[in-house]
């Protein structure tokens, strides 16, 4: 854990700032709630906040699918955009295009998965990458130290972000709000953590994407039972300033941008 990040994680159930105890190794420590006595581990590098047992619906369900296939992630997505003629690297840089990074910058990724947009990041930004999956968030710590790359990384839910207010200068998303348990909830939550005049970009996969391969081997199980995908342009909070939606990659992806008022 770096940074002073360390001084801006909240216990989402009383919203207490937590104090960050280190352990006596490298990696290992803990979040420590003054007010209830409850403690969050760091074990390894990542930082627990939510337990399996706590989820219901559709975090329940993702967890568990993406702790499973969390080892063969990086190659099915890779694979799959070959499959369709783009190098998945271009195509990361691509959703990224609209990022000005600079260095220092404090960077959030919701949903960081096995760390693949942190490669494409410069090194500089500092970079703090949340998922629900534990599976994936172990495969992402052992592709960081391949990459010689760095990140704190939180075990967490969109729905409840572990991070003060008005904090990060921007949240990024690419892969998962369609299927969250509450979508709206999440991008609130996006929205209370980024800061005044800070920007939040979300990308994901239009209904068409979805369709083109849900019926692929060992992916159906992601696609079973699901809703129809519709950009969720409504449900952008209203606070949210300009926000805008664009289509990638022949309309397999959407991306929505929105920044946040200075004076909010
Ligand atoms: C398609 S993967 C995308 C991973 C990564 N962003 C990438 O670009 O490769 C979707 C990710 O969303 C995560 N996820 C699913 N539901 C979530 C939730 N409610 N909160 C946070 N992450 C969630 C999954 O664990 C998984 O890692």
């Amino acid at each position: 854990m770096r940074h002073q990040i360390m001084n801006h994680i909240i216990d989402t159930k009383d919203q207490s700032t937590l104090e960050w105890q280190p352990g006596k190794q490298p990696g290992q420590g803990r979040f420590f709630n003054q007010q209830t006595g409850q403690s969050y581990q760091c074990i390894d590098g990542i930082v627990q906040m939510v337990q399996a047992e706590s989820l219901e619906g559709k975090n329940k369900k993702f967890r568990h699918l993406y702790d499973q296939f969390a080892n063969s992630y990086d190659v099915a997505s890779n694979i799959g955009w070959a499959y369709i003629g783009v190098k998945e690297s271009e195509m990361r840089k691509q959703c990224l295009d609209c990022i000005e990074f600079h260095p220092q910058m404090q960077l959030l990724e919701v949903s960081a998965g096995t760390g693949a947009n942190r490669r494409v990041i410069p090194d500089e930004v500092h970079y703090t990458g949340l998922d629900l999956s534990i599976g994936m968030l172990k495969r992402c710590q052992k592709n960081l130290a391949k990459w010689k790359k760095h990140a704190n990384l939180f075990c967490a839910a969109a729905e409840e972000l572990p991070f003060a207010s008005n904090y990060f200068e921007v949240v990024y998303h690419y892969g998962g709000l369609n299927f969250f348990n509450d979508p709206r909830r999440s991008l609130e939550e996006i929205l209370r953590v980024v800061r005044p005049g800070g920007q939040v970009v979300v990308v994901d996969e239009t209904e068409s994407a979805a369709k083109s391969v849900e019926d692929f081997p060992k992916l159906g199980i992601f696609y079973k039972d699901r809703d129809t995908i519709t950009i969720p342009m409504d449900l952008v909070p209203g606070q949210a300033l300009n926000p805008k939606c664009e289509l990638l990659f022949d309309e397999r992806l959407y991306r929505i941008s929105f920044s946040k008022e200075n004076n909010s």
